[in-house]
């Protein structure tokens, strides 16, 4: 095994060298603490490896995106959703008997205990979907609690089986509309849309067009190795919470604008951009001006540096899902437009800041008549199988440790205690206590 070599205060400390199927190179630093008392830095991460995983490969360089060794390109628009998530969680592609088996039961349990409904009354109308949706997800802990391994896999199930449920019952109570319950003779996908869009006592096909875009969607956001939201759920299950708990972290973490909750953003960014007159230069403009705090939403990728293999997928997909479905949105010539320009600008070059799978997400969402703020709820839809595969690779890992990075302290050094009635008045920090705001 190769060895890396570190200088470090006139000693000399070996680090052992992982490498990776495709070559990529860790240096581990597990016993660096205990040999020499330095840790590593990384805000955010950027450059560190958290874990080993065998589930999904990404090559930000070359734009390569694979789940278990099968390139996103050939699954996309070939297999399943239900395919997809066995694959990814189960590590291999189903055989025809398996994914009928596994398809029985994810119909089997996407009803909700009964009870649950009375928790959707309890918030409000105007409640964000995905607010609804992670307290739902973490809800399920207390109907369905895991005693054991056999248990932990049909809370799996239950997990991928309810969410389209729980999405769907938070869209309705969103619009005021009563709720639509699942359908046994509608596959995955298809129910999804069923219980979105039926209206009780009318009958409703889901259309095929619609069908195959919230599939392909689905597949595109399947799973994204170590991103912010996994993470949180690797870190969340690392404590050994159960499934439901951790997975409703990820749906918070996925929730922020800087990750999931970005394809929201840059639907809002670009109606913004037309009502006001369309100059998308002048946003170009302004993404670049530091002092102006706007960023291209949909735009930049911490991995990859060349661009995103799932929005170049998904560009061609808007085109055809529009097509296919007569929908013009003056959206979809505002975003191209402001991709090229964005492409040709150094700024944009150097930085080597692409369309990121966010940035035309959100125009086909919009043509499948989804609103704006349940675009974040489908990311999370497609994602729940990503995070259930992650979180179950890091609960059978013999090595799994509880998560718990480390710090540089740059606070106060030590002082004595000041008893209350010794402190002067105004603080040295002229810090005022917050007014208590009552509500
Ligand atoms: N618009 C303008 N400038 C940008 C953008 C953007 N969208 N993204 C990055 N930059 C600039 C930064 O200001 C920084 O410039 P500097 O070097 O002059 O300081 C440089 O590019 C590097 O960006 P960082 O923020 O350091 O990159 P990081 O890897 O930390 O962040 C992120 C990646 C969060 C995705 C960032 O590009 C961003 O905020 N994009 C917009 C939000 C977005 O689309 N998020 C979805 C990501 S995909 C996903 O999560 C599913």
């Amino acid at each position: 095994m190769d060895k890396a070599k570190l200088q470090l205060m006139g000693r000399e400390y070996e680090l052992p060298v992982l490498v990776g199927t495709e070559n990529e190179v860790g240096l581990d630093v597990t016993a660096l603490r205990g040999a020499s008392g330095a840790i590593t830095f990384d805000p955010g991460y950027g450059n560190t490896g958290s874990c080993t995983s065998a589930i999904t490969f990404i090559d930000g360089e070359r734009g390569i995106l694979r789940y278990r060794g099968y390139p996103i390109e050939e699954i996309a628009g070939r297999a399943s959703f239900p395919e997809v998530c066995y694959l990814l969680i189960f590590g291999e592609l189903p055989s025809p008997k398996q994914l009928a088996h596994f398809e029985e039961q994810l119909t089997r349990h996407t009803l909700l205990h009964e009870d649950m409904k009375k928790l959707f009354e309890g918030f409000p109308a105007t409640a964000h979907p995905m607010a609804v949706l992670s307290a739902m997800v973490a809800s399920l802990s207390a109907y369905y609690p895991s005693r054991g391994e056999e248990e932990r896999d049909l809370n799996i199930v239950r997990l991928l089986a309810k969410t389209p449920t729980l999405a769907a019952f938070s869209y309705k109570k969103s619009i005021g509309q009563a709720f639509v319950y699942p359908r046994n003779d509608l596959a995955y996908t298809q129910n999804f849309l069923h219980m979105m869009f039926a209206v009780q006592a009318e009958p409703y096909r889901p259309s095929p067009v619609l069908d195959r875009a919230l599939t392909l969607l689905l597949i595109l956001h399947a799973d994204h190795e170590q991103n912010c939201s996994t993470s949180t759920v690797r870190m969340v299950g690392s404590s050994q919470a159960n499934l439901f708990a951790s997975c409703s972290a990820g749906i918070s973490a996925l929730w922020g604008p800087l990750h999931g909750g970005a394809n929201q953003q840059v639907i809002e960014m670009l109606q913004h951009i037309r009502d006001d007159g369309g100059d998308f230069k002048k946003y170009v403009g302004m993404a670049k001006d530091k002092s102006a705090n706007f960023k291209l939403m949909g735009f930049g990728h911490r991995v990859y540096k060349n661009f995103d293999p799932r929005a170049k997928i998904l560009k061609h997909a808007a085109d055809e899902v529009l097509r296919e479905l007569g929908v013009v949105d003056p959206l979809l010539d505002i975003a191209k437009h402001l991709e090229e320009v964005a492409l040709s600008d150094p700024f944009f070059v150097e930085r080597k800041l692409y369309p990121n799978v966010d940035f035309y997400s959100g125009i086909i969402y919009r043509a499948m008549g989804i609103p704006t703020d349940m675009f974040t709820v489908l990311f999370a839809l497609g994602r729940m199988p990503g995070w259930i595969a992650q979180w179950k690779e890091m609960r059978e890992d013999p090595k799994g440790r509880i998560s718990r990075p480390r710090q540089v302290y740059v606070g106060a050094a030590q002082r004595p205690f000041v008893p209350i009635a010794q402190r002067p008045d105004k603080a040295k920090t002229d810090r005022e206590t917050p007014t208590p705001v009552h509500a």
